[in-house]
C-alpha cells in the first residue's frame, strides 16, 4: 500500500488526510494531541489505514525514531506532506533523511505560510536524488471590498489538489499583491 507521512495533519490538513486515505494511502500522522488524532481516525475507513505518531517534532530524536518505526511497519514513504512551524527548523531535514533511507522515490510537499521565503526554504534542505521537492505556498482570498485568510477546508482541498497536480511550485489562494493581504 502507498504510505504517506503527514506532519501537522490534525489541524488545517485534517480533511486532506481523509482525502488521501480515500485515495488508498496508508497514513502516518505526526502531531502531539491524541484527541485531535482520534477525531480524524473516526473519519477514516478502515481505521487501520491511519497510524498515530504522537511526537513533538521539535524533539528530533523522537521524531526520527517514530518515523523509522512507521516505515518498518508500513514500508517506504512515497509521499510526505509537511506543515512545520518555525519552532522546529531542523525537523524537515530529519524527515527527508529518514524517508530517504529506503532509497525509494518520494515526493516532499512543503506547506509554507504566506510570508515565507520558498527559495530560502528549498535551499536550506539537502535532498537526495530520489526526493522530489514541491512547494505549496498558502495565500489569502480576495473578496469584494477586501480580503481574508484561507479556511481550513480551502487549505486542505488546495493541498490535495497540489498533490494531484504535482507541480514543483503552487499557491493556494493568492499571494499578490502582498499589500492586499487581510489586515494590512
Ligand atoms: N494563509 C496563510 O499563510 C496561513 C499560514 C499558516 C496558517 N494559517 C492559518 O492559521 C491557523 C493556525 O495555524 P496552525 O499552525 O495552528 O495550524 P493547524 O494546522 O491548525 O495546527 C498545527 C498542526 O501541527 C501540529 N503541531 C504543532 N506543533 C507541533 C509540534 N511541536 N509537534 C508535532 N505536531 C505539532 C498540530 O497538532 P498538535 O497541536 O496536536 O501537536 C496540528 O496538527 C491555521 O488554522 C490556518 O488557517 C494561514
Amino acid at each position: 500500500m502507498k504510505h504517506a507521512l503527514i506532519i501537522g495533519g490534525t489541524g488545517m490538513l485534517s480533511d486532506c488526510c481523509v482525502q488521501l486515505a480515500k485515495q488508498g494511502y496508508q497514513l502516518s500522522i505526526v502531531a502531539r494531541n491524541e484527541e485531535k488524532m482520534d477525531r480524524i481516525k473516526k473519519k477514516i475507513d478502515p481505521v487501520s489505514k491511519m497510524t498515530k505518531l504522537l511526537v513533538d517534532y521539535t524533539e528530533e530524536d523522537k521524531l526520527q525514531t517514530a518515523i523509522r518505526k512507521a516505515i518498518q511497519i508500513h514500508g517506504p514513504v512515497s509521499l510526505v506532506v509537511s506543515w512545520i512551524h518555525s519552532t522546529a527548523p531542523k525537523a524537515a531535514q530529519v524527515l527527508i533523511d529518514e524517508v530517504a533511507l529506503s532509497e525509494k522515490p518520494f515526493r516532499f510537499f512543503h506547506i509554507l505560510g504566506s510570508s515565507s521565503d520558498p527559495i530560502a526554504y528549498k535551499e536550506s534542505l539537502s535532498l537526495p536524488s530520489q526526493g522530489h521537492y514541491r512547494t505549496v505556498l498558502l495565500g489569502f482570498v480576495k473578496e469584494k471590498g477586501g480580503s481574508r485568510w484561507l479556511t481550513h477546508s480551502e487549505i486542505s482541498n488546495g493541498v490535495a489538489e497540489a498533490i494531484e497536480q504535482d507541480e514543483p511550485f503552487c499557491t493556494v489562494g493568492e499571494v499578490e499583491p502582498w499589500e492586499e493581504r487581510p489586515g494590512f
